[in-house]
């Protein structure tokens, strides 16, 4: 199984990627790392231990790390995910306990004490893995590949310019994309394909089980949020989609460019700038994806929710 670590701010969407990765026999998942991001860190933990207890693997450690960006305030996401972020589902409180370790810590310690390369799918602002990387960049050694959820190559979310993820902290996107590390980026073009349109949703909804009922009732929410401030015929399942390319890359194209992040500018601060021409002056330092076979995807998280059953 494909040793792999988790870095997210549930969030609906990162909800979702949590129980497809924990309904995943191809991963050895090593903890679940959370950082603020949708909502503020003291959420963030609570909701992955609730879906760790949802999905009956109590044994998962989740790791609180940054309350903040690297530079600047947090900002959050109510809009999208709700007041808990996680609304919709009225999901008990977690017995499963925070471990005491700080998330960076956790991240630096298995990177460095790893037998076998570990993979990281990054689900919010990546302030964890850009101080874990300024804090012991010999972690690299050991990072298989570092999986994105950011950005985009056309029109952003939060402004014209910037995706979610990558405004809230774009200095510690800045760090991972001057890292040298292996990555790959998911960005707003791929996942404004994958869409939970009703007939989708109604597949999910039609599961007879707990998990399925609290995943639906959470896309339900989300749905109407996400789908109306983006003029989409759906919510767009963003951090679902790394999970899915981590268990099976085919269902995407894309390309080998060079990913710069604007953290200067007012107008378009965060913005990810996506050379697909790479040269000699700007290398290439990502792969970065375009297209999703979308009818597969749901496909895919469709059967993964069914074991559940
Ligand atoms: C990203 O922002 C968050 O609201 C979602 O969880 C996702 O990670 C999409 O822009
Ligand atoms: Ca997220």
């Amino acid at each position: 199984a494909l040793p792999l670590i988790i870095d997210c701010d549930p969030g609906v969407d990162d909800a979702i990627a949590l129980l497809l990765a924990l309904a995943s026999p191809e991963f050895n998942l090593l903890g679940i790392t959370t950082v603020a991001g949708n909502v503020p860190l003291a959420l963030t933990e609570k909701n992955a231990r609730k879906i760790c207890q949802l999905a009956g693997r109590t044994e998962i450690g989740v790791y609180a790390g940054c309350p903040r960006p690297l530079m600047r305030p947090l900002v959050t996401a109510e809009h999208v995910h709700g007041s808990t972020g996680l609304e919709g589902a009225d999901l008990p409180e977690p017995t499963l306990p925070l471990r005491s370790q700080h998330a960076v810590n956790f991240l630096i310690e298995q990177l460095t004490q790893a037998q076998q390369p570990i993979t990281v799918a990054a689900l919010g602002p990546l302030t964890n893995i850009a101080v874990a990387l300024i804090q012991q960049p010999q972690i690299l050694v050991n990072l298989k590949e570092l999986v994105i959820m950011g950005g985009a190559v056309t029109q952003g979310n939060v402004t014209p310019s910037a995706e979610f993820n990558f405004y809230v902290d774009p200095h510690a996107a800045k760090v991972v994309f001057e890292s040298g590390a292996k990555l790959t980026l998911i960005s707003l073009d791929v996942t404004h394909q994958a869409l939970t349109t009703p007939e989708r949703l109604a597949e999910i909804r039609a599961i007879a089980c707990p998990v399925c009922q609290a995943a639906a009732d959470l896309l339900t929410y989300y749905g109407v949020a996400d789908a109306l401030n983006h003029g989409l015929p759906g919510a767009p399942l963003h951090d679902p989609c790394v999970i899915a390319y981590l268990l099976n890359a085919d269902l995407f194209t894309g390309q080998a460019a060079a990913v710069a992040i604007e953290t200067q500018s007012q107008l378009t601060l965060g913005r990810s700038v996506v050379d697909f021409l790479p040269g000699v002056a700007q290398a290439a330092n990502a792969t970065v994806l375009q297209t999703i076979d979308a009818a597969r995807f749901y496909q895919l998280l469709t059967d993964r929710l069914s074991t559940y059953r």
